[in-house]
């Protein structure tokens, strides 16, 4: 399992990457737009944050094969690292996937929201799948159903494509399709915290700390 920040916040990324097993960063064109800054410099900025052994997925804009190749092109060129290119599974979207994938980009398919569109993107050659979660759920769809759906697809035809689930809003949307076996997260600082939180955890160490003190009269165990 797989856990990657879903931001270009460079303060989120940097306090993600101190504490926590961080595989990488994923952006989308809303994502990278939020900052407000110069994007280029801004991806060149996150990829010296996370270095070169962390995957830095970066999402093209482009509606045709050859727009996206061009703009795959431009973002290995430009920006470089340790890169993984989005594209959406639309149709000129596949025919990127496939002529892209001979030329050695890896690739993330994006905007996913149907087991179908995960296995046409698999067998097209994505390394990734990343189906929205939060969205479908949004729209009374079943985010977690549909992790399960592409899980079972590519077990049952032993695609080696990962499932790296995303648009996540709550623990339990993460928990759920971790339990379903996907290979990876992309999350907010935010909800990435949020899987630690445990009222009972924070009140267990509250009460450690006062029977230690109230013994030895100090609050830590180096005397
Ligand atoms: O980048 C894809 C996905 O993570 C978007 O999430 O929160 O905009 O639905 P969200």
């Amino acid at each position: 399992m797989l856990i990657f920040l879903d931001t270009a916040d460079i303060n989120s990324i940097k306090k993600g990457i101190e504490y926590y097993p961080i595989a990488g960063v994923t952006t989308n064109p809303t994502i990278i737009a939020r900052e407000n800054k110069d994007y280029v410099e801004l991806l060149k900025d996150i990829g010296g944050v996370i270095g070169k052994d962390k995957m830095l997925h970066i999402q093209v804009l482009g509606t045709t094969a050859e727009n996206i190749v061009k703009e795959a092109n431009f973002i290995k060129d430009s920006i470089g690292g340790n890169i993984y290119i989005k594209i959406p599974v639309i149709k000129e979207g596949i025919k990127a996937i496939k002529i892209l994938k001979k030329k050695g980009f890896n690739i993330t398919a994006t905007a996913i929201f149907t087991p179908q569109q995960a296995l046409v993107a698999a067998l097209a050659g994505a390394d990734f799948v990343a189906p929205y979660v939060n969205r479908l759920d949004n729209i009374s769809g079943d985010g977690v159903n549909v992790i399960r759906e592409i899980k079972k697809l590519f077990d049952i035809y032993k695609l080696n494509t990962k499932i790296l689930a995303a648009s996540f809003k709550n623990v339990e949307q993460v928990h759920k399709s971790s339990l379903e076996g996907a290979h990876a997260v992309t999350l907010s600082l935010e909800v990435l915290e949020n899987l630690l939180y445990h009222p009972l955890t924070d009140s267990s160490i509250k009460t450690f700390i006062e029977d230690w003190e109230t013994t030895y009269n100090q609050t830590e165990f180096i005397k």
